[in-house]
């Protein structure tokens, strides 16, 4: 039987192609069991996963914690705000007092970049970022491709433009690294200063005109502006932005094609997205979400399955 390449999910940089193909072809599988009446496999009955998010989330930890439920693992959550890291206590402290409960495997949001590599490093359990700052988010990427897939059979030779807030965002990052994997052409598109300076580097072409990009594009993946990342100004206004890099239903019919629409949430709407084209029959949206939980059990399964 396959197996994945890595003990964790720190990045999709540490993935290859072959790993890829894997977790979505497990996730096919569980797609089609959360669709069932009985949405619940006994898979990971021996398993015990601990949730533990140092920064906020709604869908991930939610979709997580599904995910870990549905494949019927013993689940325990931990919030930071709840815990004694505010009374001082380091980041392998904290987790090594979890693990010594008996527990197989840590899904991890933190605010610093490279905390879950770090982790790994100190650790025994199985590692899963569910973001690290504004460095990584490999389930969201993942999520993205298999919803990608879905709509157009493919990603391979699909074009696909990030719009937005690149600068901040570990969503923009790690589908960089999963499209460029699987053969995808990728643009970010952006005010010049929510650009990174080097990002053609990472073989992606750069647009800083909205309906150029679009024009171009099969799939539009549009992100939120990471405000709680941010210390100064990096445009003018909010309205002023949404002017320039917003979606909303007269541009997206003025375009020459039909492309796909995409956002990792929370939306702001009438900011990066208006709410008729949000809702309309081009956005996979709400399909993200629901492969979301597939996706998560994928990985969570093919991980622990490396444990035993
Ligand atoms: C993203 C995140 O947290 O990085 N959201 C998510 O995981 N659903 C994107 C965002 O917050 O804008």
């Amino acid at each position: 039987m396959s197996e994945l390449s890595v003990p964790h999910l720190l990045g999709i940089k540490y993935l290859n192609e072959k790993d890829i193909q894997l977790i979505f072809e497990t996730a096919d599988h569980f797609k089609e069991v959360i669709n069932r009446s009985i949405k619940k496999v006994p898979s990971l009955r021996d398993i015990t996963i601990a949730n533990i998010f140092f920064e906020n989330s709604t869908r991930t930890k939610l979709s997580f914690e599904l995910a870990e439920k549905r494949l019927s693992a013993d689940v325990v959550n931990f919030s930071a705000a709840q815990s004694s890291v505010k009374k001082g206590e380091t980041l392998i402290d904290t987790v090594n007092n979890i693990l010594s409960m008996k527990v197989d495997m840590v899904v991890m949001r933190h605010p610093n970049p490279g905390a879950g590599i770090f982790l790994s490093k100190h650790v025994s359990a199985s590692i899963i970022n569910a973001g690290d700052g504004a460095h990584e988010h490999p389930t969201q990427a993942l999520l993205d491709s298999y919803s990608i897939r879905e709509r157009l059979g493919d990603v391979g030779g699909k074009k696909v433009v990030i719009v937005g807030d690149i600068l901040h965002s570990r969503v923009a990052l790690s589908n960089i690294f999963a499209l460029k994997l699987q053969g995808a052409e990728v643009k970010v598109c952006g005010p010049r200063t929510l650009l990174p300076k080097h990002i053609e580097s990472l073989g992606v072409g750069v647009e800083t005109d909205l309906k150029a990009a679009l024009n171009w594009c099969d799939v539009a993946n549009m992100l939120r502006i990471q405000n709680e990342r941010m210390d100064i100004s990096y445009f003018p206004s909010t309205r002023e932005y949404s002017q320039q890099f917003g979606i909303n239903k007269k541009l997206l019919d003025s375009l020459d094609k039909e492309i796909v629409i995409m956002h990792p949430g929370p939306i702001n709407r009438g900011v990066e997205i208006t709410s008729e084209v949000a809702d309309s029959s081009q956005s996979i949206i709400l399909n993200q979400v629901e492969n979301g939980v597939a996706i998560r059990m994928a990985v969570i399964y093919l991980l622990a399955s490396k444990i035993k």
